[in-house]
């Protein structure tokens, strides 16, 4: 093992990865990793690797023999500071962006040993996830996460400067308070002091923003953390980072420009240029155009709902509900197999049928045209914008949720999956739009009665309040999400500021008068005390991030990431406790299944 210099009075000049060929000739002092070593024997090759990137380190037997001496010490992963000059390469390197240059060696000092990492700190990384999270640290000094993170950071404080600019304030929220009405699990945390009293960490800092809107603050936002309990996925960790924010008097077009704004300015650090505002759909147009209340523009296919010219064989074909289809392009040479596997994939989402037709130069071709008749199915072929090559897909399914036609759903899922099936989502577009209009109650399947789609603050379009108790399900809300390129990147809402209001949609969610005082009672106080309209929006940072990174999964873009099993492998959390710890807030474990 190599003997260790001290730093002493070195100071570092520039990042090595920063250097270019307009740098040739100047005396720099480098720190950093060893990233890679070749030993040719009289030349050894040291890439040495910081925050910036990778530079070339030259050490020649010749020039300066000490030196190389020294460096015939290091090993991968090493720690080590160089002092020397920079020089134009012979043949540059043009998958460095330092490639141009390299760094002749005049004086090392090796400042720390590694131990052999247990994967090599490269962008294609063979090793699992799992060793990845395990050794986050090693992992993180590949140079994607370093970007992601460096982005991440860049993000943040665009979105900063962007709201400090329009008048905002940065108001910290409690972290330790109590339950917050977004629908998923709290994470708790027992009180020492108070026997059987558990804090609640935030779903969303939600109450306390329109708290602050109670108290005058008139704009607010924060980027918060918020925690959740619920089924993780690629865009959902256990703990997530929100730009949350609320405004008073506002009309929803202040809060989207607001947002649009941000939106942009965040774009462009991440070198994207997009142009507000954006579009505005309503939710009833997205389900029956695309099938999904977050469409991703990107590309077409557009549903088309064909129910009609399945009329006459509703009975033969055991029909129930609706009858979508969506047109796959160039799909009409599908294999028998790969028609298979669409309907296992339509089954599985719940479709009770799927039928295709192939459309050709002169016919369209269907095992329709048994049922259907050779007429039905030329109806249905002109029904869409279908183009000989093409593949129909029809869907029917019965209807499982009141209010929701899940046919025009599945189909939706089918067109998504069609689409990145045959490479027809173009990559560098970004397709921003507003949702609106959305259902204020859904039917709760297990509950059997109408929960509320959103939190319980959600406003209420005018026009639809008298609807309130004689056709819940027909009440729009004051609600919207912003969606990119198929991604909810957030929502929100103007709020309901009339107590009687809000009385009337608690009665509607089955609160009693107990219930709402024992999980809102501060709040509902509050309300009372001069609440100003109000409205804000809450973006999830993280899928922000993740999507102008470029990335699939949003723990590419977080620093510690959890795994979908909500477990730090690092850190080796949830982890167990000492009994004293327990005994101290009064809290017993049972076994489980106890
Ligand atoms: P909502 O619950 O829709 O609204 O959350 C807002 C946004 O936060 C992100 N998000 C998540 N990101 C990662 N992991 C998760 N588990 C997770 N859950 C949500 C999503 C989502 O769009 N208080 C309201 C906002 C408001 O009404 O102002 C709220 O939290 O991108």
């Amino acid at each position: 093992m190599a003997t260790l210099d001290l730093l002493g009075d070195w100071k570092r000049t520039q990042y090595a990865g920063d250097l270019r060929a307009g740098d040739a000739d100047k005396d720099v002092l480098l720190m950093g990793w060893v990233h890679r070593r070749r030993d040719l024997g009289n030349i050894i090759f040291i890439d040495l690797r910081d925050r910036a990137g990778i530079t070339q380190i030259v050490f020649n037997k010749e020039l300066a023999p000490a030196v190389h001496a020294r460096a015939e010490e290091l090993r991968g992963e090493y720690v080590m500071a160089v002092r020397g000059r920079v020089s134009r390469r012979q043949k540059p390197n043009p998958e460095l962006a330092s490639g141009e240059v390299e760094v002749f060696a005049a004086e090392l000092r090796i400042l720390n040993t590694a131990k052999t990492p247990p994967f090599v700190v490269e962008d294609d990384v063979s090793a699992s996830e799992e060793t990845r999270l395990h050794y986050r640290y090693l992992d993180l000094r590949r140079s994607r996460p370093q970007r992601n993170i460096a982005l991440r950071h860049k993000i943040f404080l665009e979105i900063r400067r962007t709201l400090d600019g329009l008048g905002f304030y940065e108001i910290e929220t409690p972290m330790l308070t109590r339950s917050t009405p977004e629908g998923a699990r709290d994470y708790l945390v027992p009180s020492r002091i108070h026997h059987g009293h558990f804090y609640a960490l935030p779903q969303s800092p939600q109450m306390f923003k329109q708290l602050l809107m109670i108290s005058g603050l008139d704009r607010y936002f924060q980027i918060v953390r918020c925690f959740r309990d619920e089924d993780l996925r690629a865009d959902r960790q256990p703990e997530f980072t929100q730009l949350d924010l609320e405004m008073s008097f506002p009309t929803q077009e202040t809060i989207f420009g607001v947002i649009e704004q941000v939106m942009v300015r965040a774009c462009a650090a991440a070198g994207i240029e997009v142009k507000a505002p954006f579009r505005h759909m309503e939710y009833r147009e997205a389900i029956r155009r695309y099938g999904i209340d977050k469409p991703d523009l990107r590309f077409g296919m557009e549903l088309r709902e064909v129910t009609e010219h399945f009329a006459a064989a509703r009975e033969k074909l055991h029909l129930e509900g609706s009858v979508h289809v969506v047109v796959a392009p160039g799909a009409a040479s599908f294999s028998r197999k790969q028609l298979d596997e669409l309907g296992e994939q339509a089954k599985g989402l719940g479709a009770r049928g799927l039928y295709t037709i192939k459309v050709t130069t002169e016919s369209a071709s269907s095992p329709l045209e048994k049922t259907l008749g050779a007429g039905a199915v030329q109806n249905i072929v002109a029904a869409t914008d279908a183009k000989a090559g093409d593949l129909i897909v029809a869907v029917s399914a019965a209807e499982q949720i009141p209010g929701t036609d899940a046919a025009a759903l599945i189909a939706g899922q089918l067109r998504l999956a069609l689409a990145e099936r045959l490479n027809l989502v173009p990559k560098n577009r970004w397709e921003f739009l507003w949702l609106t209009g959305f259902p204020l109650f859904e039917w709760g399947l297990s509950e059997k009665r109408w929960v509320a789609a959103q939190h319980p603050f959600t406003g209420i379009r005018e026009e639809d309040v008298h609807k309130l108790e004689s056709a819940p399900q027909e009440v729009r809300s004051k609600g919207y999400d912003l969606v990119l390129n198929g991604s909810e990147l957030g929502s929100g809402s103007i709020r309901l500021h009339s107590q009687e209001l809000q009385a009337r949609v608690f009665a509607l969610l089955g609160l009693n008068e107990e219930q709402r005082r024992q999980r809102f009672g501060f709040f509902l106080d509050a309300l009372t005390y001069g609440t100003p309209p109000h409205g804000g929006i809450a973006l999830g940072l993280d899928r922000v991030v993740a999507l102008l990174a470029g990335e699939k999964s949003i723990r590419e873009v977080i620093a510690f990431p959890k795994t979908t099993a909500a477990q730090d492998l690092m850190a080796d959390a949830p982890a167990e406790v000492e009994p004293e710890q327990l005994e101290e807030l009064g809290v017993a474990i049972r076994p489980s299944g106890g």
